[in-house]
């Protein structure tokens, strides 16, 4: 099975490639530098000529601060090259999964999101993502919309790397009222291999940890298995300014596809540490 995935220089797809190599797929890489997937008749070229059985789209505007100052760009990608390419997907009759957030929910409910819940994002990130899905759902007939969320991986700036960076700080603020559900980029990527190797109906899936928790209590957690003493302070939202709005609540009903929360982290400091002790 041919399987391209865009952005793969990314944290997500720097560890989900040699995952999908593992299980037998041939992959190709794909990222900015081989084509900039703003550049549409280039891409619908490329994705022509490559002919993929599989696309894994794992490429977007990440920033979800700076999205808000720049809203064009972060739609161009998140919701133009993402159409450009569902409908591409289509006619060359490729599976196309489709990386999404659990930013496009409001974080109202008080119960896990399912993937039958209403979107509603309160963010421009969410909004472009949001929007990238229905351009999925529009234009491509076999495709998976897999959302996730808190992700951190070995390959790029996320919370966990963030936290351990501030180790000698007298003392470090974390809300502690958003909820939601760190995910391993690792998992997730064992979580895409099943819907493809299940052969799962096409649709929407939430591949996000098991159980969930709040930003302070995952701090607290990083630290305990980093064996760091720090002193950490719980906080309000309202007192952590931030120009992007998020989710309160953003736990997503997940059918058990990744293991806890706890259980994935624990890995990724031995996996961490191990790569520590060889370089
Ligand atoms: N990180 C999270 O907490 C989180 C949570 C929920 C969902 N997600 C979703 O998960 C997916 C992977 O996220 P990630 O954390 O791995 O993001 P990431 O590290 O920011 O990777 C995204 C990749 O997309 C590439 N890209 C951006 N614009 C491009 C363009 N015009 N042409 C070609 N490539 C382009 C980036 O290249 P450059 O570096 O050159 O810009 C980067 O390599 C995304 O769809 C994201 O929305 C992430």
């Amino acid at each position: 099975m041919k399987t391209l995935v865009l952005g793969a220089k990314g944290m997500l797809g720097q560890d989900l490639c040699p995952i999908l190599e593992n299980v037998g797929l041939f992959v190709i890489e794909a990222d900015r530098e081989n084509f900039d997937l703003l550049d549409f008749e280039t891409t619908k070229e490329a994705i022509r000529r490559i002919k993929p059985n599989i696309i894994i789209h794992c490429a977007a505007y990440t920033n979800v601060e700076k999205a808000e100052e720049e809203s064009e760009l972060a739609k161009k990608i998140n919701t133009d090259a993402t159409q450009n390419i569902a409908i591409v997907a289509n006619e060359i009759d490729a599976t196309l999964i489709y990386i999404s957030t659990d930013y496009v929910f409001d974080g109202e409910k008080t119960t896990p999101y399912t993937p039958q819940d209403k979107a509603n994002p309160i963010s421009v990130y969410g909004k472009t993502k949001f929007l990238g899905e229905e351009a999925v759902r529009k234009y491509c007939k076999k495709h998976y919309i897999a959302r996730t969320s808190w992700l951190y991986g070995l390959y790029g700036k996320n919370f966990v790397e963030t936290m351990l960076s501030l180790k000698d700080k007298e003392e470090i603020k974390v809300v502690d009222d958003r909820i939601g559900c760190p995910t391993w980029t690792v998992a997730l990527s064992r979580g895409l291999i099943s819907l493809i190797a299940g052969q799962k109906p096409y649709g929407t899936y939430h591949i996000c940890s098991s159980d969930s928790t709040s930003w302070y209590e995952y701090a607290k957690e990083i630290f305990k298995l980093a064996n760091e003493k720090v002193n950490l302070v719980p906080i309000k939202s309202e007192q952590y300014p931030q120009k992007a709005k998020r989710p309160k609540y953003s736990v997503m009903d997940n059918d058990n596809i990744c293991p806890d929360w706890r259980v994935s982290l624990k890995e990724y400091f031995e996996l961490r540490n191990s790569f520590k002790n060889i370089q």
